[in-house]
C-alpha cells in the first residue's frame, strides 16, 4: 500500500502529522509514541520573545470537543533553537518538522524566520496567522487580505524553505483566503485552527477559562474543517493540511475525500497520546476494506459535495 507523498520538497512517508499545540516540542511525546512511525509532526507555536501564555484555566471540556485559551506559551526562539531544535534534528529523521510560528506584528514572523532559517532539523514553517495583529488594533491576520498578505510576503522574502499558511475557519469565504495566501507566497495551507467559543462557569457566571474566550478544538470542528479544506481545494492548486476533530482514521479520509493530502491529529491526542498511530492504522485498514491500493486515490476523489449555489442549508 503506497501511503508515501513527495510534497514541500520532502517525502512524507505516510499522511498523519501531529497537530501544533498538541506535541509540544516532539520531545514530550516520544517516550509514549514512536514518532518516527508518523508522517511527521508541527512544533507549538514559536514566537520571537518567551511567552507565559494565559492565566488558568487554559482549558475547559464539553460534550463535542475542547475550549482552549492557552495564549501561546512558548519559551521564544532563541530557546527553541538552543534547546529544542536539536533534539528534533538529532532523533527524526523520516518524520518531518514543520516548526509553527506565531507574531503580534509582521516584524515578528519574519524576526522567528530569520533567527532559525539556517539551521537543521525542520522542513519549513507553518505560519499561524489565525492571531491578532496589534498594530492594526487586533485584527486577526487571515481575517483581512491585506494583513494576510503582508505577513505572507514578509516572510516570503526572508526564506526560502516551504512555508504553510494556517488558516482560521471563522472568514466569511476560506475558498478566498485560501487564494489571498497562495498569491502572497504560500506553498501549501493547513486547514483549519480552533473556531472561537466561549463557555461560562455555572456557579461563578465568569468564563470558564482565564483567557475569557477560547478556541474550540475536537469532533465539533470535523465538518467545519472538511468543508474548509472542500471550499480551498476548488479555489486553490497547493498542498491541503487538512486539521480539526480528527479522531479516527475514518476521519482522516473525510478530509483526503475533501482534498487534504496530510492530516493532523489534535486534540485527540490529549485523550490519548497514541490516537495518531490509531488513526494511521485505521487509515491504513480502511483503504485495505475499499481496496484502495494508494493514499493517492483518496485525495480529493469526494463525488459531489455542495447544493445549487444559493440554496440555503437548512
Ligand atoms: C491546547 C491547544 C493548543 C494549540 N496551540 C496551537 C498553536 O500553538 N499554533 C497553532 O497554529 N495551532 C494551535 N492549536 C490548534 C491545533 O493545531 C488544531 O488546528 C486545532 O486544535 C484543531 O484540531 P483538533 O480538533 O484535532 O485539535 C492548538 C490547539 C489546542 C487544543
Amino acid at each position: 500500500m503506497e501511503l508515501a507523498q513527495e510534497l514541500l520538497g520532502g517525502v512524507f512517508q505516510n499522511p498523519v502529522l501531529l497537530a501544533s499545540g498538541t506535541c509540544g516540542f516532539g520531545r514530550e511525546l516520544a517516550g509514549v509514541l514512536e514518532l518516527e512511525t508518523l508522517g511527521g509532526l508541527v512544533t507549538k507555536a514559536v514566537t520571537p520573545e518567551p511567552r507565559e501564555g494565559n492565566p488558568p484555566l487554559r482549558v475547559a471540556e464539553f460534550d463535542a470537543g475542547m475550549l482552549n485559551s492557552v495564549g501561546l506559551a512558548n519559551p521564544g526562539v532563541d530557546a527553541f533553537r538552543s534547546e529544542h531544535l536539536p533534539w528534533l534534528r538529532d532523533n527524526l529523521h523520516r518524520a518531518r518538522v514543520l516548526v509553527n510560528v506565531a507574531g503580534r506584528t509582521v516584524e515578528d514572523y519574519v524576526r522567528v524566520v530569520e533567527a532559525m532559517d539556517g539551521d537543521q532539523g525542520f522542513l519549513g514553517y507553518e505560519l499561524n496567522v489565525s492571531c491578532p495583529n496589534v498594530k492594526e488594533g487586533g485584527a486577526v491576520f487571515c481575517s483581512r487580505d491585506d494583513l494576510l498578505t503582508d505577513v505572507i510576503a514578509a516572510v516570503r522574502a526572508v526564506t526560502r524553505r516551504p512555508l504553510v499558511a494556517k488558516l482560521a475557519p471563522n472568514v466569511p469565504d476560506i475558498g478566498h483566503m485560501a487564494e489571498v495566501a497562495v498569491a502572497a507566497g504560500a506553498d501549501a495551507l493547513t486547514l483549519i485552527n480552533t473556531h472561537p467559543g466561549l463557555m461560562f462557569d455555572l456557579e461563578s457566571w465568569r468564563p470558564v477559562l482565564g483567557g475569557g474566550t477560547g478556541g474550540v478544538s475536537g469532533p465539533a470542528l470535523l465538518p467545519i474543517g472538511v468543508h474548509a479544506v472542500w471550499q480551498a481545494r476548488r479555489r486553490v492548486d497547493v498542498p491541503i493540511i487538512g486539521v480539526g476533530g480528527i479522531r479516527r482514521g475514518t476521519d482522516a479520509v473525510q478530509y483526503l475525500l475533501a482534498g487534504a493530502c496530510l492530516v493532523q491529529v489534535g486534540t485527540a491526542s490529549f485523550a490519548d497520546p497514541r490516537a495518531s498511530a490509531r488513526v494511521l492504522s485505521e487509515l491504513t485498514a480502511y483503504m485495505r476494506d475499499h481496496r484502495v491500493s494508494g493514499i493517492r486515490e483518496l485525495i480529493g476523489a469526494a463525488r459531489s459535495a455542495a447544493p445549487p449555489q444559493g440554496e440555503p442549508h437548512g
